[in-house]
């Protein structure tokens, strides 16, 4: 048998239609959403993410304001940039793409954004309140693996719930969303002994590592609902997962790589921008 795809990709065009409409009713009440976004250098792949969240942005009719600086700023010149969005009463969200250029202080960087306009939900703040359960924002990426979860009526609550990966950005706030539905949730990583072991418990398995062949069949229970948060680039120069394809025959449900996560969690940066406009308007 084969898994249920996951679409991401149909899932995210669902919810900009909802927010492009939640944005015009803002906008008729004289509130433009506007996200900030910071790229510092020259990585192409960041590049690539940049333009877009730009793009998405403008489907949507929230404005995107790039500042795009050269490869040699220093960390006060990006703090400088930083005090002054986060001043500025018409800009609602401010993200700096990662990663920074070596030499800039990338938690500084990270802790001066006021957590108010902080739509990554990366400051510690922010990241503090998901531990305790009383969000401001919603991690992007995690968000929308909840958000697809909820669209395909998988229950969470009282499932083992495995993530292999343990980065501040996907697996720590990953683990902790699924904890704060009811999961049973364990998160390994590179010094996990006897992985599969592990994963093969799991009823919902999020695999974030970043590695071709991560996840192969026997890792994974039958029937189990796989979520590849990965993007790797294959040696073809083809977009794929951490799971070889024929994790896919096993699985339940899968996410597919691209089409799956990734356009889930570009579309929770927009919900992320709306959330603080509506609080703009509200004072
Ligand atoms: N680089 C890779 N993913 C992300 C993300 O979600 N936010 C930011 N700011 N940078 C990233």
């Amino acid at each position: 048998m084969s898994a249920i795809i996951i679409d991401g990709k149909e899932t995210a065009k669902k919810l900009r239609i909802s927010i492009k409409k939640q944005v015009e009713e803002l906008k008729a009440e004289g509130i433009v959403p506007a996200l900030a976004v910071i790229i510092v250098g020259n990585n192409p792949a960041s590049r690539v993410y940049v333009s877009n969240k730009e793009k998405d942005c403008k489907k949507c009719g929230i404005e995107s304001l790039e500042f795009a600086l050269p490869e040699e700023t220093t960390t006060e010149e990006l703090l400088a940039l930083v005090g002054e969005l986060n001043t500025r009463s018409d800009v609602d969200g401010i993200l700096v793409q990662l990663p920074l250029p070596r030499g800039i202080d990338e938690r500084r960087v990270i802790e001066a954004i006021t957590p108010a306009k902080d739509v990554d939900a990366f400051h510690p703040e922010n990241v503090g309140r998901i531990m305790i359960g009383t969000p401001s924002f919603l991690p992007c990426t995690p968000a929308g693996v909840m958000a697809l979860l909820d669209e395909y009526k998988i229950p969470i609550e009282g499932k083992e719930c495995v993530v292999i990966g343990r980065s501040n950005i996907v697996g720590k706030p990953m683990a902790m969303l699924l904890l704060h539905r009811s999961g049973t949730v364990t998160i390994c990583h590179s010094r996990t002994r006897d992985l599969a072991d592990i994963t093969r418990r799991a009823d919902i398995l999020v695999s974030a590592v970043g590695r071709e062949g991560m996840v192969t069949a026997d890792m994974v229970k039958p029937g189990a609902v796989v979520i590849d948060v990965a993007i790797n680039t294959a040696a073809d120069g083809s977009l794929v997962g951490d799971c070889t394809p024929d994790v896919a025959e096993v699985a339940g449900y899968i996410t597919p790589v691209p089409g799956g996560v990734g356009p889930m969690t570009r579309v929770m940066l927009l919900e992320n921008t709306l959330t603080s406009a509506r609080r703009r308007k509200n004072g």
